[in-house]
């Protein structure tokens, strides 16, 4: 029988390019319930709107009458947790979303899986782990040490699932993901922020020394890794996604300089953000043997395709950057950006 599954959070970057894999790939029907913060977006959805196997509900996800509904109505049988808050500058400026959407959304939707029986999926980041020094990589028996809002309401969202699965027996996995690059994503994160600076050859605003490492993964590579582990799973596990590929953010805003034919000259060294994590490594071995998945994107291919599609959806770009997005750039980069 073919699943339907409620994907929280599918006007996101992972939840719909999520929704255009399933779409694509699985036979499963999609309901996704998304409260269309900042960072959700209809456009998002623009080439799967007509697919008939697609619903979209507008709500938050702590909306247990909403959340509910949706179990019953469309006969769910799997929850896939996209909705959070994302972004740790954001955090710093307040938690107080983070707290409510990553702890206490995901407390709702794990009330829900238990009351209908459902299989869990909640994604998560390798952010819980905390900072690595020069070597080593996180394995999922790492210790969580987060170190901002964000990645303490991450690995609270996470404690709180596996809790479920303790004590009621929940089926629940948990994906930590390192850093996702990719269509869709909100150009407030490192990737689309500098495309889109690049383009209109605006300063390049580069935290510290642009030493920090993160180990990339294309999104597309992330959502057949939740697939994955929806299908393949076992309850009370946890997954580490990554793709083996870690980049100091300046190697990386140079490669897109150059894919852009643009001058390093843009290129603006900022005050370190507070508590900013060094370097992230993912080693993806465990889900690689159990979930039988592998990340097949060449990073300077997918960076080019990603740059090639920001500038080939200049009206996403105008919609995504408009409105509350130009206050929040204001404050965290001053005027001179
Ligand atoms: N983007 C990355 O690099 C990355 C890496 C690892 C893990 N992750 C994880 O993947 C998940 C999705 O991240 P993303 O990058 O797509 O984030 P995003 O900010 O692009 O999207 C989040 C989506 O959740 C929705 N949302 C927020 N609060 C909600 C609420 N209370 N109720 C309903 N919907 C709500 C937003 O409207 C938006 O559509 C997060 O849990 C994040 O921690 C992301």
């Amino acid at each position: 029988m073919s699943e339907t599954i409620l994907l929280a959070g599918g006007a996101g970057f992972i939840g719909s390019n999520l929704a255009d894999y399933l779409l694509a790939e699985s036979d499963a029907d999609i309901v996704i319930l998304d409260a269309l913060t900042y960072a959700g977006n209809l456009m998002n959805l623009r080439n799967i709107v007509n697919n008939t196997r697609l619903r979209f509900i507008h709500g938050h996800i702590e909306n247990s009458e909403i959340v509910n509904h949706i179990c019953t109505r469309y006969c769910i049988s799997g929850i896939i947790n996209a909705a959070a808050e994302t972004h740790v500058d954001r955090s710093i400026h307040s938690a107080a979303p983070f707290v409510q959407a990553n702890i206490v959304g995901t407390q709702v939707l794990l009330d829900a899986a238990v009351k209908y029986g459902l299989r869990f999926i909640q994604i998560s980041t390798d952010e819980v782990y905390g900072s690595l020094g020069e070597n080593g990589t996180f394995t999922e028996s790492s210790p969580l040490r987060p170190s901002s809002p964000y990645s303490a309401s991450k690995a609270a969202g996470d404690m709180l699932t596996l809790s479920f699965v303790a004590t009621y027996g929940l089926r629940a996995s948990i994906t930590r993901c390192s850093n996702n690059y990719g269509a869709y994503q909100f150009p407030e994160k490192l990737i689309p922020l500098m495309i889109c600076n690049a383009l209109e050859d605006k300063p390049l605003p580069v935290y510290g020394n642009g030493n920090n490492v993160r180990d990339w993964i294309y999104a597309r590579d992330h959502v057949r890794a939740i697939w994955a582990a929806y299908k393949f799973g076992e309850p009370g596990e946890v997954y580490n996604i990554g793709a083996r590929c870690e980049m100091r953010n300046i190697d990386i805003v140079k490669m897109i300089l150059a894919i852009l034919d643009k001058p390093e000259s843009l290129i603006k060294f900022t005050t370190d953000r507070p508590g900013h994590d060094f370097r992230y490594a993912i080693d993806p071995s465990y889900a690689e043997m159990r979930l039988g998945w592998k990340p097949q994107a060449v990073f300077a291919d997918a960076l080019k395709e990603t740059v090639e599609w920001y500038i080939n959806n200049d009206e996403w770009l105008t919609a995504a950057r408009s409105g509350e997005y130009r206050n929040y750039y204001a404050r965290q980069y001053g005027k001179s950006f």
